[in-house]
């Protein structure tokens, strides 16, 4: 059989080659990324997933091939032979690794054609993301793209390497399976050899890795895929990837030591960068206190300040009304900010608030001799006083405030704090700040359904000291949770688990679990717990948004190789389409529109 190569076999990749291997005869295989004609002489780039080389086809050294080249376009799959020879004085090319030289071909094999790519295949590019993702096989040849999902590759075999030299078993675990609640809604898989029933795809491996170490298995990780259809955002996809963790006879502190561990080796091994452990720790409500939001971004101040207690009874009503039903007035001191930001600026920053449900964003500007606002006259001296000691506001501050129910203050002025940050270019995008947040509470209680929620998930152990109060203060009840914070970006949470039974039950029923329905979906968890488990804990790290820091993206789609658009599209498979009226009946379903 003849072989498409021939004879020729790659010698080289396409950013090997340099001065050193000048009068070397190689082989090199790739895509045609430009092509140039000067004078006769023919460039072409050569790219393959290392980079770039330049390959010429001069016709006063071969005719032949130089006749053969002049139908090479764009993205043609190409193999040449030639020699190594050094750039004439003047023509480097300091940009690429190979620069400094160019393959003299003397044998071309087109070893396919291409039709004309729908963009170029270059970074910096303005291409609408959907076609992009349209054309995901093409866009992939990006270099930007090629380096992300490399560093992908390096960071899973690092986190693989280092879990095992830890002593953890990679095991897997089912896809088709039941409901594992992690807070969003199941994609459900019906049953054909069970008509009317249905699998749930997993959200997470929770309980599956809990059954493990009750099965002695003492140490888990799993690179795994997770399902959750929920609404998505620049850092959410309907499928993606975590690194999870679970250990037995553990507490706390032993579950977040490996995990920075984890996190250096990861950091050494895609970026070459000693990252210092142990990290930060602050506890959810110092993180809620200071920045509003349970995952802080602590590479920049311009910390929240309470002053309730300040305007609790000043004239300013919106004020002293929010505090008289048991809410907060929060304020954020903009330094030097007064001159900074229009009017029309400011206003702005009130419809940002405005999508947190904030139904205003108080400002003064303070001035060298007076405060300028629109609030000042509501206010006592003492008032005042209190405000700008506390707030430490001298001339050149403008200070903004909210008034409301603690969660919506926090919430809008925490995003309002990185809204100004960007702004101010306060943010350095050069540092990785790591910062563990502790003593979540358990429970929160949700309006819309009028009940309680588990903040992680109802496997989660009540932190000691507070499980007496379970029953008669649930919201005050701590949990054994953790997460890691990066950046502003939880990339990773975790807990320490019930492992007895009586604990499981009382839990479910403080989430309003009835014996039926807990037996329902989870017996076989309770009916595990009876059996021996040992005290266990563990975490899960979203491999996705870590990547996605790491490689300096803003959207996790440009980590993952085939991601799904906001409205839970693949526009390369056209997934989710329509399903055969047959597939259906097999499947004892009836639904809208069939083929
Ligand atoms: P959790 O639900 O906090 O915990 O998920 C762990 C981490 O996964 C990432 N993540 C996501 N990444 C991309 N798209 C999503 N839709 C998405 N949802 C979550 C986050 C998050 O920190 N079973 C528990 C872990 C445990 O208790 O051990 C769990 O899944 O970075
Ligand atoms: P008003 O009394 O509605 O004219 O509001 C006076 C100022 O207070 C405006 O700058 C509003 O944006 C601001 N304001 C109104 N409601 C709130 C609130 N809940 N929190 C903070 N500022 C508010």
């Amino acid at each position: 059989m003849t072989d498409t190569l021939g004879s020729m076999r790659r010698s080289h990749h396409c950013n090997e080659l340099s001065i050193a291997d000048e009068g070397a005869e190689v082989v090199l295989m790739g895509w045609a990324q430009r092509r140039r004609d000067h004078g006769g002489v023919i460039f072409i780039d050569l790219r393959d997933r290392q980079g770039i080389t330049q390959v010429v086809f001069n016709p006063e050294r071969d005719a032949r091939v130089h006749e053969k080249a002049h139908a090479i376009r764009n993205e043609y799959v190409l193999a040449v032979r030639g020699v190594v020879e050094k750039r004439p004085g003047g023509m480097e090319n300091p940009a690429l690794v190979t620069g400094a030289i160019e393959v003299m071909v003397s044998e071309l094999k087109i070893l396919n054609r291409a039709e004309t790519p729908p963009f170029m295949i270059e970074d910096d590019i303005e291409v609408n993301e959907n076609t992009r993702l349209q054309h995901r096989h093409i866009d992939l040849r990006r270099s930007s793209l090629q380096r992300n999902i490399m560093m992908r590759s390096r960071a899973a075999a690092a986190a693989r390497r280092y879990l095992d030299e830890q002593g953890f078993l990679d095991i897997e675990t089912p896809c088709l399976t039941r409901s594992t609640p992690e807070g969003a809604r199941d994609f459900l898989v019906p049953s054909r050899l069970a008509p009317g029933s249905f699998y749930a795809l997993p959200q997470s491996p929770q309980l599956f890795k809990q059954l493990l170490m009750i099965s002695g298995f003492e140490k888990y990780y799993q690179i795994v895929r997770c399902f959750r259809d929920e609404d998505l955002r620049a850092d959410r996809q309907p499928e993606f990837t975590q690194i999870d963790m679970e250990m037995s006879f553990v507490g706390e502190q032993d579950v977040m030591a490996v995990s920075e561990g984890l996190i250096v080796e990861i950091f050494k091994a895609v970026l070459d960068l000693e990252v210092k452990a142990p990290f930060d720790r602050m506890t959810y409500q110092e993180a809620m206190d200071r920045y509003g939001l349970d995952r802080p971004d602590t590479r920049f101040g311009l910390e929240l300040c309470d002053i309730s207690d300040i305007v609790a009874d000043s004239g300013f009503k919106v004020f002293s009304d929010a505090v008289g039903k048991g809410g907060i007035v929060k304020a954020l001191n903009a330094k030097g900010c007064a001159e900074r930001f229009t009017r029309k600026e400011i206003d702005d920053f009130t419809d940002f608030v405005a999508v947190y449900r904030a139904k205003g964003l108080a400002w003064i500007r303070v001035k060298e001799d007076e405060w300028q606002s629109p609030i000042t006259k509501f206010f006592s001296e003492e008032e005042k006083k209190k405000m700008a000691e506390r707030l430490d506001m001298q001339p050149g501050d403008l200070v903004f405030f909210g008034a409301d129910k603690s969660s919506i203050v926090n919430e809008a002025l925490g995003h309002l704090r990185i809204e100004l940050a960007k702004k101010l270019g306060l943010i350095d995008d050069s540092i990785y700040r790591f910062v563990w947040i502790t003593d979540f509470p358990m429970l929160e209680y949700d309006e819309t359904e009028k009940r309680y929620q588990a903040l992680h998930h109802p496997f989660t152990s009540p932190a000691e000291e507070d499980m007496d109060k379970l029953e008669k203060d649930p919201l005050s009840v701590r949990s054994r949770a953790y997460d890691l914070v990066l950046n502003g970006i939880e990339i990773g949470g975790g807990s320490i688990r019930i492992h007895q039974k009586e604990l499981q039950i009382k839990v479910l029923e403080a989430l309003g679990m009835s014996r039926e329905e807990y037996e329902e979906k989870f017996g076989f968890l309770i009916s595990a717990l009876e059996s021996g488990a040992p005290p266990h804990g563990g975490i899960a790290f979203g491999f996705d948004r870590l990547m996605a820091i790491l490689c300096g993206s803003s959207s996790i789609r440009e980590v993952i190789a085939f991601p799904k658009t906001q409205k839970g599209a693949c526009l390369m498979t056209a997934a989710p389409g329509p399903a055969y009226r047959a597939q259906l009946e097999e499947l004892g379903l009836k639904a809208g529109p069939v083929k």
